[in-house]
């Protein structure tokens, strides 16, 4: 019912969706990844169309298969992500970071494959840190670019207290300077590769304005809600 309720108040709207894990290559057979399925974000990309929107799905090594009717934009690195977004964010009224963006990435990428041989018992790995797509974005914005756009982050914590967790919650979505955080957490058994998931959505001053938990699908349809309600 709430399904058909929210049918069409997307209509017209550009929205953009960021979903998976980035890979970051070590050397041509290895790259640097985490468990992101791409789940929560389809399930957003979806439902956004089921809504009306007109919909661009970044897409980072899914495990699940895109949904019909959306543009889709292959992204396999966090540089490659960057560009993807900053290119769609140009003319989007909606954009939603739900992918695992890799923090760092191995500094050197060697052309041949790393041979143990020459590493000896250890190898260390040395890693620079990738742009933060999201808090640049919101920097734009402070500065006056992008102004329609509505901007909202993820944020899996594996923090196992609540009031703590949010309080994490509450200092990320202010570094970031988005309009919305959606908080979940996460840990060995939980959050990846499944289909419930539990959030709690922040809005810029750090107030919750959403709880949600169910299949990823109705979770998603919450988050659209507190996008609308932006409004
Ligand atoms: N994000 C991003 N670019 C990055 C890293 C993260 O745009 N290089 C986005 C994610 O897509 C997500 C939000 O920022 O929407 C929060 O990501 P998260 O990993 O929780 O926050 P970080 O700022 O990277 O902090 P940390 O991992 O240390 O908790
Ligand atoms: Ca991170």
């Amino acid at each position: 019912a709430a399904r058909l309720a929210a049918s069409g108040d997307l209509s017209g709207r550009r929205v953009v969706v960021t979903a998976g894990g980035t890979r970051e290559p070590l050397d041509p057979v290895r790259f640097l990844g985490n468990r992101s399925s791409g789940r929560q974000g389809v399930a957003i990309a979806a439902a956004a169309r089921a809504r009306g929107a007109e919909v661009t799905l970044i897409a980072a090594h899914l495990e699940v298969a895109p949904p019909e009717g959306v543009t889709l934009v292959e992204a396999s690195t966090a540089r490659e992500l960057q560009h993807a977004v900053t290119d769609a964010a140009a003319d989007a009224d909606i954009l939603v970071m739900a992918a695992a963006v890799a923090d760092y990435r191995p500094a050197v990428v060697v052309d041949s494959k790393i041979k143990k041989e020459a590493q000896g018992d250890t190898l260390e790995l040395s890693l620079v840190k990738n742009p933060d797509i999201l808090a640049e974005l919101g920097a734009s914005r402070r500065a006056g670019e992008y102004p329609g756009l509505r901007l909202v982050g993820f944020a899996a914590e594996t923090e196992p207290d609540q009031a703590a967790l949010l309080e994490m919650g509450r200092a990320k979505i202010a570094r970031k300077g988005a309009d919305l955080l959606v908080v979940n957490r996460v840990g060995w058994t939980q959050g990846f590769a499944t289909d419930g998931n539990s959030v709690v959505v922040l809005d810029g001053a750090g107030d919750i304005v959403s709880e949600a938990a169910g299949s990823k699908m109705s979770v998603a349809d919450r988050i659209l809600d507190a996008i609308v309600a932006l409004d």
